[in-house]
């Protein structure tokens, strides 16, 4: 690419109406995080000089977002153009190309990107380079008209169009690359005599053309340029960047048994030869070992798997959850907060929280670890080798030596020392025969009443 540079105006100063939310549209998640973070990951890659971001009053949580790069604020909504021109102050004397796009509109790629800028920078030097597609619906986009050779002559908005316009399938996908040199010199000249009363961002490329300049269009797919503007439009735009992150995970290495019912966010790291059943949701923050097995209905979030470990079916693996080489976690097992190491077994309906569980250690079915007391949170820490039996409850600050056995049922409320075996549970009685007295006295009184009631 040559060196000319480039800048990027984010336009999000949109209220979202149709979202009915009270978080602005472009914080609304994809894959874990806000449409507009995902926009921004995506121009990280163009490597721009300069990036402006124009969004509303109040929206402190988008400036956060969008953080080193600077925010203008548009404080009145009068139209795409006076949105670039809100972005003006912030952008400086700038005379390399400028890209607008959407925050709204974040599944652009940053290769259509590229075609665009080098558009821009093609033989007729262009004023404007703008991405066009053809919807199955054209709607409500502007409509790109050319003339006999391919060049850009106008946009028309759809409620400006006559039937004859409106009869053309080229849209504007809103997303345009200008010569620096004579942008602004354009958005002054922009008015808002039209049916929406808005200065439109689109009537450049007439008034650029009417100059004497080139414009151009590059055409690319329906699916970068969907706009998100509805709750319905946002499941659309999560749907489709789901099935690229699958695509990537098993082009990575990974088996999954049932793609489309597997879920990742934009972070999700899997190892080679990862194999991940049905239903299985990855929240942020995950990072999956080679070889690691993740059976059916599992949710992970902010958690490490290491290699060979096997995970579910039905486990939750919440945020700080740590597990070693070939450990082992099954079914209804929740772990948050916890380092489970190498090769140790947490096989069924567990709590495990604030907690290290060492080497080869065995948890039995249904152990809890009593981590908070109402006030605070207090760690738990189970030694090498050590047995947990089934169905204890180990009462947090408390330490469970290397090599200790606990008895089924205990409630361990101190240190138990290495090697040692402790048991809280109260002592077996047994009476002989008693069982059997008990059922024949009842089936006796059952019986009689039967025959009194026929
Ligand atoms: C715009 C284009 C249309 C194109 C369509 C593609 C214009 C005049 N029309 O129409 O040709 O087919 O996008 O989706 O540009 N925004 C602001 N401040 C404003 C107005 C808008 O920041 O004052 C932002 C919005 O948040 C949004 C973007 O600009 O991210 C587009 O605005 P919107 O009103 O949705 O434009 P459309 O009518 O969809
Ligand atoms: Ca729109």
């Amino acid at each position: 690419m040559s060196k000319k540079k480039t800048a990027v105006i984010v336009l999000a100063a949109g209220l979202g109406t149709r979202m009915k939310s009270r978080l602005a549209k472009v914080m609304h998640p994809l894959a874990g995080r806000p449409m507009i973070t995902h926009l921004m990951a995506t121009l990280e890659a163009l490597s721009p000089d300069k990036v402006v971001v124009v969004a509303g009053t109040d929206m402190d949580d988008v400036a956060a977002a969008v953080a080193p790069h600077p925010v203008a604020v548009q404080t009145d909504r009068l139209g795409t153009a006076h949105a670039v021109l809100a972005a003006r102050d912030a952008l400086g004397a700038f005379d390399g190309d400028v890209l607008v796009v959407y925050g709204d509109t974040p599944l652009i790629g940053v290769d259509t990107l590229r075609t665009l800028l080098a558009a821009r920078r093609g033989g007729s030097d262009p004023a404007v380079a703008v991405l066009g597609f053809r919807p199955g619906d054209p709607g409500a986009y502007g409509r790109l008209i050319v003339n006999a050779d391919g060049g850009l002559e106008r946009i028309v908005e759809a409620k400006d169009a006559t039937d004859d316009e409106r009869a053309v399938d080229l849209c504007n996908s809103g997303v345009m690359a200008f010569d620096g040199r004579v942008l602004f010199g354009l958005l002054d000249r922009i008015g808002s005599d039209n049916a929406k009363g808005e200065y439109y961002l689109t009537d450049a490329v007439g008034l650029a053309r009417a100059d004497g300049r080139a414009c151009a269009v590059v055409e690319g797919n329906e699916a970068e340029f969907l706009g998100i503007n509805s709750r319905a439009e946002l499941a659309v735009a999560e749907a489709l960047v789901q099935t690229d992150l699958r695509a990537r995970a098993m082009a990575g290495g990974a088996t999954l048994t049932d793609p489309s019912t597997v879920y990742f966010s934009f972070d999700t790291v899997l190892g080679q030869d990862v194999t991940v059943g049905p239903g299985v949701v990855f929240g942020p923050g995950v990072t999956i070992g080679d070889g690691v097995v993740i059976k059916a209905y599992c949710h992970l979030e902010g958690t490490r798997v290491a290699a060979g470990a096997t995970v579910g079916p039905f486990a939750r693996l919440r945020p700080g959850a740590d597990i070693g080489t070939g450990a082992h976690i099954g079914n209804f097992v929740e772990v948050k907060k916890a380092m489970i190491e190498e090769g140790a077994k947490v096989s069924h309906l567990t709590y495990i929280g604030d907690a290290r569980v060492g080497a080869h250690a065995n948890i039995g079915a249904g152990t809890i670890t009593c981590n908070y007391d109402g006030f605070f949170k207090s760690f738990t820490d189970i030694g090498r080798g050590a047995f947990i039996g089934s169905n204890t409850a180990l009462v947090a600050p408390v330490r469970v030596g290397d090599g200790a056995v606990v008895g089924a049922g205990s409630t361990i409320t101190h240190d138990v020392v290495a090697d040692a075996l402790s048991l809280t549970r109260a002592e077996q009685v047994d009476h002989p025969g008693v069982a059997k007295a008990i059922r024949d006295h009842k089936a006796a009184k059952k019986a009689e009443q039967l025959k009194k009631g026929s």
